[in-house]
C-alpha cells in the first residue's frame, strides 16, 4: 500500500453529509482493518461532536499560532510537520479538523492546505475520509482535487437534487476528475425513491444507496451520542454497508 484512498462527502447543507461520513467511519472501523483519518473541512466543525470525539486544535488555530510565532516566510516550511500537530489520535482512527476558512490575502487558502495535507498523509493512511463544507464552493477552489470517491448526498428536496445538478454540472465546467462520482439519497420515503433513481439516470450520476430515516439517528444526534456506537440493528447500516463492501472496499 502506498497511496491513500481519498473519499469527499458533499451536497446541499442539512441533507446528512456529516451523518453519513460519520456511518461510513463507524464501518471502516468495524472493519477493523484500515487506518483511517477523518477531515472535518467543514468550518462548522460538526463532525467531532457526531463522533463523540474532541479536536484540541484545528489548522486554522495552528496557522494563526505559528503566524505569531514564526516570520511568515518560514511558515510554508515548517508547516507540513506541524500539521501533525493538530490530528488527535484516537485507538481505531484519527480525526483532523480545519476549523476554518478562506481568508483575504492568506497564504495558505484553504485549498492549498487541505490539498497538502492530503499529500502528505498519502502514505500513511489507507484511507482518508473528507466531510466537506455545504454547497460548490469547495469544488471551484478544487480541495477535492485527487478524490477516489466523490459522494454527492442529497435529502428528498427540489433544493437537495438543484445543488446535486450544479455541483455535478460544476465538476464538468471545471474538468474535475474524481475517480468515481455517486449519488447518495437520505431520508427519501420509498414512495419517492423513484424520482431519486429519475434523477441520477437523468443527470448520469450513479445513485449507489438511498439511506432511510432513522430514529437512532435522531436519538443519538438529541442525545450527543457517537453515531460510532449506533447500534448494529439501526436499519441505515445496511445501505451504508452495502456502500463499503461494494464501492469503498475493491479500491483498497
Ligand atoms: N437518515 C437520517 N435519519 C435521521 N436523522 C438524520 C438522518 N440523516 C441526517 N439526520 C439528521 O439531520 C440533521 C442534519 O444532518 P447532518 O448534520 O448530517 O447534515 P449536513 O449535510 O452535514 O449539514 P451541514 O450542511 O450543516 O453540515 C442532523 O440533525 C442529523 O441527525
Ligand atoms: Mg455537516
Amino acid at each position: 500500500m502506498s497511496q491513500s484512498i481519498v473519499i469527499s462527502v458533499s451536497g446541499k447543507g442539512g441533507v446528512g453529509k456529516t451523518t453519513f461520513t460519520a456511518l461510513l467511519l463507524r464501518e471502516l472501523i468495524e472493519l477493523g482493518d484500515y487506518g483511517v483519518l477523518a477531515i472535518d473541512a467543514d468550518p462548522a466543525m460538526n463532525l467531532p461532536a457526531v463522533l463523540g470525539r474532541s479536536v484540541n486544535e484545528t489548522v486554522g488555530d495552528l496557522i494563526e499560532r505559528l503566524e505569531k510565532e514564526v516570520d511568515p516566510d518560514e511558515i510554508t516550511v515548517s508547516f507540513e510537520q506541524r500539521i501533525w500537530e493538530t490530528i488527535t489520535e484516537n485507538r481505531d482512527f484519527d480525526l483532523l479538523a480545519m476549523g476554518f476558512t478562506e481568508r483575504e490575502g492568506c497564504y495558505c487558502t484553504v485549498n492549498r492546505v487541505l490539498a497538502r495535507i492530503v499529500d502528505s498523509v498519502t502514505m500513511l493512511y489507507d484511507l482518508v475520509l473528507m466531510d466537506m463544507e455545504a454547497g460548490l464552493e469547495h469544488i471551484s477552489r478544487r480541495t477535492d482535487r485527487d478524490v477516489d470517491i466523490f459522494f454527492i448526498v442529497t435529502d428528498p428536496s427540489k433544493m437537495g437534487l438543484h445543488t446535486t445538478s450544479r455541483i455535478i454540472d460544476l465538476t464538468k465546467t471545471l474538468h474535475v476528475n474524481f475517480k468515481n462520482m455517486y449519488l447518495v439519497g437520505n431520508r427519501f420515503p420509498k414512495k419517492s425513491e423513484k424520482i431519486l433513481y429519475d434523477f441520477a439516470e437523468e443527470n448520469s450520476i450513479q445513485c449507489v444507496a438511498s439511506l432511510p430515516s432513522d430514529q437512532n439517528i435522531s436519538k443519538f444526534n438529541l442525545l450527543g451520542k457517537s453515531i460510532l456506537e449506533l447500534p448494529e440493528n439501526s436499519p441505515i447500516l445496511i445501505p451504508t454497508k452495502n456502500i463499503i463492501r461494494n464501492y469503498v472496499e475493491p479500491l483498497l
